[in-house]
């Protein structure tokens, strides 16, 4: 069975038609801005396939550890794991957001790009990270630090900023490398197993 749906790229609405059964791409939306604003997470273009071992043993993991950090070769899986687990937790985490540092190579850009994320603005005289604090202090909250490995060591500094003064904030990080930041969980990513 054929259908369409929409589909949110970069602020734009493409219409898709795609099979019925290759629906995870959009269960990811399903939950997210369309309903309340829960996540930020990007809509997937592709189905999600396989992996029902490695996303339990994620939920059960970032129930019991603030820090988890999805470890793994460039292009094995890591951040799609990670998205789609972020997009059907259902941890007490009230909002999840995304941050992709990719594109940044300055190690100063981290908080910006997380606070960005937020829309937390720049207060005058204020440090952005004391600000992000305010935001996220009351919060039950993931973020989700996608593409970290060029920037671990201020992945690996905000991380245990936040950390510590945020009582509901948890973190989900995918690296090529662990962040090596106190309290973390390393969770090494296997490559996709196809059914025979
Ligand atoms: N379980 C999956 N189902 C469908 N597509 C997948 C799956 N895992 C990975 N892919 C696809 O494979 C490609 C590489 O995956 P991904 O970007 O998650 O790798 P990565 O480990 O994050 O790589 P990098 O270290 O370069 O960031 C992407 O196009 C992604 O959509
Ligand atoms: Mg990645």
């Amino acid at each position: 069975m054929r259908r369409s749906s929409r589909i949110r790229v970069s602020g734009l609405r493409l219409i898709d038609t795609h099979d019925a059964r290759a629906d995870d791409a959009s269960q990811v939306e399903s939950h997210g801005r369309e309903d309340g604003a829960r996540h930020n997470l990007p809509s997937q273009l592709t189905s999600f396939v396989g992996r029902e071992r490695e996303l339990a043993d994620i939920k059960r993991l970032l129930a019991t550890t603030r820090i988890l950090t999805l470890v793994g070769a460039g292009g094995i899986g890591k951040t799609r794991l990670a998205i789609q687990a972020a997009a059907h937790l259902d941890t007490s985490a009230e909002r999840v957001w995304f941050i992709d540092l990719a594109a940044f190579s300055d190690a100063a850009l981290v908080t910006q790009a997380v606070a960005s994320a937020l829309d937390v603005r720049e207060q005058p005289d204020r440090l952005v990270l004391d600000t992000l604090i305010d935001v996220l202090r009351p919060r039950r909250a993931l973020l989700l630090l996608d593409n970290c490995e060029h920037l671990v060591n201020a992945c690996a500094l905000l991380a245990a900023g936040l950390l510590r003064a945020c009582p509901g904030l948890s973190l989900l990080a995918t690296s090529r490398e662990p962040l090596g930041v106190s309290g973390e969980t390393v969770w090494r990513v296997p490559p996709l197993s196809l059914p025979m």
